[in-house]
């Protein structure tokens, strides 16, 4: 610690000299307002030397006032803001062009430990007859940059556990779907052992079956391997992608878990752009339309859904319209909402998730919700990749 008055500066508040004059009500007061805040106060003069340092400064760099009063504030910042901060100040008294004075902005603090947080810092100035100071008013990040990244955390594991319910409510059909090529694999190795059994000459038939059961196998295991994909938990990743297939993947794994007869009209528009998105969590969104579309549309005599895509603008949108019942006004409000359900088994989690993958996509999902005859149609509208745009 070194001695303020070395420096030919103002005197600093002293421990000592404090305890032996008491403060003037004034002093106790600001002292009092000083120790209550809750945001950390810095108050340091021209030459940078820490003049105060409240009780929530303390309890953020982990420094007792009593060590720091005196010193360069350099000793809380992390190197790189700490070799220019003398320029910055020696430029503002020189020049008064102001870089941080009054306007706030965010910066990272070192703590007695060493480790460099983020902070919310905001200056401001008085001229005083001990000449002119510097206030500091500083907000620890920490927690609300926590509290982001736990958010992001977990919005994304319930996208993820969406997808897992999704296919969980699948279950039954996806496991009906599967029993289908197993069954026939089991037929054809059956007759071939019979045959065996029997002494028949099964030389030039042995091919032809062998060649259908590992079709049937082949056929079974995409069924999983698709599956695992949807369900997988992994980071989300952007790349550059054809709309089109990616829909008929998701129509087809939807389509999966489907006992009723649905006619589905497929419409696509040729040479479409292509959009940066996560392909899996794009397919999310079309499973969850899809199913929300056949739930509906059963409710019709003849099931109909029709799924087409189109170029709008810098966008590329995909309609999945139905011909159930429509969404009634009274549903309307809360319809993107989470939990919003009026299904026995739904978790209403569908359209509250779609909606948000949309918009983190730069995008949007949009209902016109029919009525009156008319089944309701949801559009996803998704930003054309930047080459590809008008803009460009
Ligand atoms: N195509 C549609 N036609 C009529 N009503 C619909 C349609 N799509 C959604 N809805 C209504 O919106 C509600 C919310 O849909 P959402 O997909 O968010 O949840 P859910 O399907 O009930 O449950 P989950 O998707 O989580 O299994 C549904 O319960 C239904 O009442
Ligand atoms: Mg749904």
């Amino acid at each position: 610690m070194q001695d303020a008055s070395d420096k030919g500066a103002p005197p600093l508040p002293d421990a000592k000299t404090a305890e032996a004059t008491p403060p003037t009500v004034s002093e106790a007061r600001l002292l009092s307002v000083l120790d209550t805040a809750a945001d950390g106060i810095i108050v340091i003069d021209e030459r940078a030397r820490i003049l105060i340092f409240n009780k929530a400064c303390e309890k953020m760099f982990g420094f007792r006032a009593a060590d720091v009063l005196g010193e360069n504030v350099k000793m809380v910042m992390p190197g790189e803001y700490a070799r220019e901060h003398d320029e910055y100040i020696g430029s503002y008294i020189r020049t008064g062009v102001k870089k941080i004075i009054g306007i706030g902005r965010e910066v990272r603090g070192r703590h007695s430990d060493g480790t460099v947080f983020p902070l919310e810092l905001s200056v401001g100035e008085a001229q005083t007859p001990e000449g002119r100071q510097f206030i500091g008013i500083l907000r620890d990040l920490r927690p609300r940059k926590e509290s982001e990244q736990r958010l992001a955390e977990l919005q994304s594991e319930l996208v993820h556990l969406a997808r897992v319910s999704a296919i969980d409510e699948m279950g039954a059909a996806i496991a009906h779907e599967l029993n289908q090529p197993l069954t026939a694999l089991m037929l054809y190795l059956q007759a071939i052992r019979r045959a065996h059994a029997k002494g028949v000459d099964i030389a030039d038939r042995i091919g032809d079956v062998l060649d259908k059961a590992v079709g049937e196998a082949d056929r079974a295991g995409h069924i999983i391997q698709r599956m695992r994909q949807f369900v997988e938990k992994r980071d989300p990743e952007r790349r550059l992608c054809d709309i089109e297939p990616l829909i008929d993947d998701a129509i087809d794994l939807t389509l999966l878990g489907q006992h009723h007869r649905i006619r589905i009209e497929r419409r696509s528009t040729p040479a479409l752009p292509p959009v940066m998105v996560d392909s899996v969590q794009v397919q999310q969104i079309v499973v969850n339309l899809v199913r929300n579309a056949i739930e509906a549309a059963t409710q019709a005599l003849e099931p109909v859904i029709r799924v087409e895509t189109r170029r709008d603008g810098n966008s590329v949108v995909l309609a999945v319209q139905d011909n159930g019942p429509g969404i009634a006004p009274e549903a309307m409000a809360g319809l993107f909402q989470a939990f919003a359900s009026s299904k026995r088994r739904g978790m209403g989690l569908g359209l509250a998730i779609s909606r948000t993958i949309a918009q983190n996509h730069g995008g949007d999902l949009m209902v016109d919700p029919g009525g009156n005859g008319r089944g309701a149609c949801f559009s996803l509208a998704l930003p054309v990749a930047a080459a590809d745009s008008d803009a460009e």
